[in-house]
C-alpha cells in the first residue's frame, strides 16, 4: 500500500481539513505493514495559482506541519515534506501535461468553481492544477489516496491520465490510484451557510473552526453557528432540508466516532440551545490537545523545517525510480 495526500499552504488548518483528511491519515499511517509507505506534503506549488503573499506563504509551511505532527503525524514512520523540494513533482506534471486532455480539465468542477465567470483572467496554474496533483500521486506509485470528497474528481482524473499513458506508451509505468473519502465527514459545510464548504478560502472566519482556535472561540463560533428552530429528530431521514443541522450532527458523530443515529438518540427532542454547548465541548476535548501540542512544537521551529527537509530527501529518492520510468517511456531517455 502505497498512502499519497496532500493539503494547501494557505490559510489556516481547520476542522473540514482535519475530519475529512488529516485524521483519516493518521489511521492509515498507524494501521501501516512493513512494505507500506505513507507521504504526505504540504502542496506549495499549487498553493501559487492563485494570489498569494510569499512571506505569508513561506510561514504557513513551518505551521502547517507542526499542525500536521501534533494531529498525529510521526514523521519516523510517515513521509513529511514540501512539494516544491521533490523537484520529480514539477518535471512528471509537465510530461503529463502531454497526456491530460483539455476537455478533461474543463470539467473539473473546481476549476469552474475557481475561475468563476472569468476564465480568461484565471492563471494558467489553476487550470492545469488537477496535472499537477496526478503527477504528485503518481510519481510515488500511490494506491491510495485519503481525501475529502472536493478531490474525488481530481482523483479520478488522476486515474484517466495514468491510465492514457500506460496505454499510449504500451508500458505499465503507472498504478492507478483509488482516493479514499472518509464515510463520517466526506464534506464538513460552514458554520453560516450548510449548503457552503468549510473552507480556508471563506472571508468569514465565523464559518469554519481552525484548528488553532482556543477554546473560547471554538465555543463561541458554535454557539453563533446558524441553525433552525426546530428540535433535533430521533430520524436521520429527517435531516433532509435542514443543511445546518445534518452539518452540527455529523461533526458531533465524526468527533465522537459515533454513527449520526447514535448521535440523534441521545439529542432527539432537544433544541439547538442544549446541543450547540455539547458541540463545543466535544470538540475543544478532542481540538484542545492538537492546537497545544502544535503550539510547543512551534516554540523550536528550525527542527520542524529540518523534518520536512528530511522527509523531502526520503520522497526524492521514492521519487526518482517512478520518473525515470515515465521519461524512457516518452523517449525522454535513451
Ligand atoms: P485542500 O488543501 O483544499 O484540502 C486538504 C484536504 O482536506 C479536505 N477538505 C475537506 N474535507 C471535508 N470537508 C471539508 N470542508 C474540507 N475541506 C477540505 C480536502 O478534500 C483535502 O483532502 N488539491 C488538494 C491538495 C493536493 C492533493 C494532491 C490531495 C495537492 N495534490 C494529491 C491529494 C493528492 C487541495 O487543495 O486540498
Amino acid at each position: 500500500m502505497r498512502v499519497v495526500s496532500g493539503i494547501q499552504p494557505t490559510g489556516d488548518l481547520h476542522l473540514g481539513n482535519y475530519l475529512g483528511a488529516i485524521r483519516q491519515w493518521v489511521a492509515m499511517q498507524d494501521a501501516m505493514r512493513p512494505n507500506d509507505e505513507c507521504l504526505f506534503f504540504l502542496a506549495d506549488l499549487h498553493a501559487l495559482t492563485v494570489s498569494i503573499d510569499p512571506r505569508e506563504l513561506a510561514g504557513n509551511m513551518v505551521v502547517m506541519a507542526a499542525t500536521l505532527l501534533a494531529a498525529g503525524i510521526d514523521p519516523d514512520r510517515s513521509v513529511l515534506f514540501n512539494q516544491s523540494r521533490v523537484p520529480a513533482h514539477s518535471e512528471l506534471g509537465w510530461i503529463l501535461g502531454g497526456t491530460a486532455r483539455i476537455g478533461w480539465l474543463n470539467r473539473m468542477t473546481q476549476w469552474k468553481d475557481k475561475a468563476g465567470k472569468n476564465r480568461e483572467g484565471a492563471s494558467v496554474g489553476l487550470f492545469t492544477y488537477p496535472v499537477l496533483q496526478a503527477a504528485d500521486v503518481l510519481l510515488y506509485q500511490g494506491t491510495h489516496v485519503p481525501v475529502g470528497d472536493d478531490q474525488k474528481q481530481h482523483l479520478e482524473l488522476a486515474r484517466d491520465v495514468a491510465a492514457k499513458f500506460n496505454t499510449d506508451f504500451g508500458m505499465d509505468v503507472f498504478t492507478l490510484p483509488e482516493p479514499l473519502v472518509s464515510l463520517a465527514a466526506p464534506r464538513i459545510m460552514s458554520l453560516r451557510d450548510g449548503k457552503a464548504k468549510m473552507s480556508k478560502s471563506d472571508p468569514s472566519d465565523q464559518s469554519r473552526i481552525n484548528l488553532s482556535d482556543h477554546d473560547d472561540a471554538i465555543a463561541a463560533k458554535f454557539r453563533k453557528a446558524r441553525t433552525d428552530p426546530d428540535p433535533l429528530p430521533d430520524d436521520p431521514a429527517a435531516l433532509e432540508g435542514r443543511p445546518e443541522a445534518r452539518n452540527l450532527v455529523t461533526i458531533y458523530a465524526a468527533l465522537a466516532g459515533k454513527s449520526v443515529e447514535a448521535v440523534l438518540a441521545s439529542f432527539a427532542g432537544h433544541g439547538f440551545g442544549a446541543f450547540k454547548p455539547a458541540l463545543a465541548d466535544l470538540a475543544i476535548a478532542r481540538l484542545g490537545p492538537i492546537r497545544d501540542r502544535t503550539e510547543a512544537l512551534l516554540e523550536d521551529r528550525s527542527a520542524v523545517a529540518q523534518m520536512l527537509s528530511r522527509g523531502a530527501e526520503r520522497a526524492r529518492a521514492l521519487a526518482a525510480p517512478t520518473l525515470r520510468a515515465a521519461q524512457a517511456a516518452v523517449g525522454l531517455l535513451p
